[in-house]
C-alpha cells in the first residue's frame, strides 16, 4: 500500500496502473474509519484492480456552527483498516492541497439539496459535490463507492454524475449497523453511554416500519406520527425531521407507488446529530401497502 499526500504523484502513480489496463475503484472517506467504510474498502477490491482510498476532511461541506475542528481523526488506524481491507493507494492530501485558494467554482445539484440534511445544512452537497468530482477528475475512477448511511449524498452525486456525463459508476453500498443495531458512523464516539443506548431507537424504529406502516394502511403521515412519537419517549432525542419520500428523486410519495421510498431520520443526541434511514422497494412496498394500487411499469 502506498501512502500519498501530492495530487501530481497520486495521478502518476494511477496513470500508470491505468496503462496496465487496470480498473480503479474509489472509496471517498473523511476518515476516522470503522466497518461502513472497511466494507466499501473491500467490496472495491473484489471488484477492481486497484483500489485508492481517499482521506480528506473537506473543509467545505462543513456549516460555520459544525464540527470541523472537532472532527475525530485517527491517521494511523485509518492506515491499518486501508490495508487489512486491501487499498493498494492512500490519498490524504492537507487542506491547501486540495484547496490552494477558495474554489470559484461551485457543483449545486439543485431540488433534490433542498430537503432533508440539505435545509439544516445549508452548503453541504455543493462543499460534497465540489470535493467528490475534484476525486474524480484526480482518480478518474471506473467505479466510486458510497455507503448507503448517507442515502442522500448517494442521490446527489449519483445525479450530479447523471447531470455532468461523468464516466464513473456509482456503486452504493449496504449500510453497517453496530450488533446493537446503531449505524456506524465516525460521529458516534461523541456519544455518552446513555446517548447511545437511546439513540437504539432510531434502528429500532426503522426496523419496525414496514410492519407499522401496514398497520396504517399506507398513511405516510401517521406512519411518520408513530415514528416520531416513539423517538420522543427517548428524553435525550431532539428529532431534526422523520421524512418519507421517494428515492432517489425524494419527492413526496403517491398513491401510485412508482419507485422506492426512505425512510430518513435526524435526530440530535446533545450535540450530536445522527442521521439513519430504511429503503422499502416497490417489492417491499407491495408486500405491506394492500390498499395502494401498485402502477405496473412498462413492459413488466
Ligand atoms: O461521506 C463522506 O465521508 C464525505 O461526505 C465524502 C463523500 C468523503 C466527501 O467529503
Amino acid at each position: 500500500m502506498q501512502v500519498f499526500t501530492k495530487i501530481s504523484e497520486l495521478r502518476k502513480a494511477i496513470e500508470e496502473k491505468r496503462e496496465q489496463g487496470c480498473s480503479i475503484g474509489l472509496v471517498p472517506t473523511m476518515g476516522f474509519l470503522h466497518e461502513g467504510h472497511a466494507s466499501l474498502i473491500s467490496r472495491a477490491r473484489r471488484e477492481n484492480d486497484c483500489v485508492v482510498l481517499s482521506i480528506f476532511v473537506n473543509p467545505t461541506q462543513f456549516g460555520p456552527n459544525e464540527d470541523l475542528d472537532r472532527y475525530p481523526r485517527n491517521p494511523e488506524g485509518d492506515l491499518r483498516i486501508a490495508e487489512t481491507n486491501g487499498a493498494d493507494f492512500v490519498f490524504m492530501p492537507e487542506a491547501n492541497e486540495m484547496y490552494p485558494r477558495p474554489a470559484a467554482t461551485r457543483i449545486s445539484v439543485s431540488g433534490i439539496t433542498s430537503l432533508l440534511c440539505g435545509a439544516s445544512r445549508p452548503g453541504h452537497f455543493d462543499g460534497v459535490g465540489l470535493i467528490v468530482s475534484k476525486l474524480f477528475h484526480i482518480v478518474k475512477p471506473h467505479r466510486a463507492y458510497f455507503g448507503m448511511k448517507d442515502a442522500q449524498q448517494v442521490a446527489v452525486v449519483s445525479r450530479m454524475v447523471e447531470d455532468l456525463n461523468l464516466d464513473v459508476e456509482i456503486v452504493p453500498c449496504p449500510i453497517v449497523r453496530g450488533e446493537d443495531g446503531l449505524a456506524l458512523s465516525s460521529r458516534n464516539v461523541y456519544l455518552s453511554p446513555e446517548q447511545r443506548s437511546q439513540a437504539l431507537v432510531l434502528s429500532e424504529t426503522l426496523r419496525k416500519a414496514p410492519e407499522w406502516l401496514a398497520e396504517v394502511g399506507g398513511d405516510t403521515e401517521r406512519l411518520k406520527a408513530r415514528i416520531s412519537t416513539r423517538i420522543r419517549e427517548m428524553p435525550l432525542a431532539d428529532i431534526e425531521y422523520v421524512e418519507i419520500l421517494t428515492y432517489p428523486d425524494l419527492e413526496a410519495p403517491s398513491a401510485e407507488v412508482e419507485s422506492s421510498w426512505i425512510i430518513a431520520l435526524a435526530v440530535r443526541f446533545g450535540s450530536t446529530r445522527l442521521i439513519d434511514n430504511r429503503l422499502l422497494t416497490r417489492d417491499d412496498l407491495a408486500k405491506v401497502i394492500h390498499s395502494i394500487p401498485m402502477q405496473v411499469a412498462k413492459g413488466e
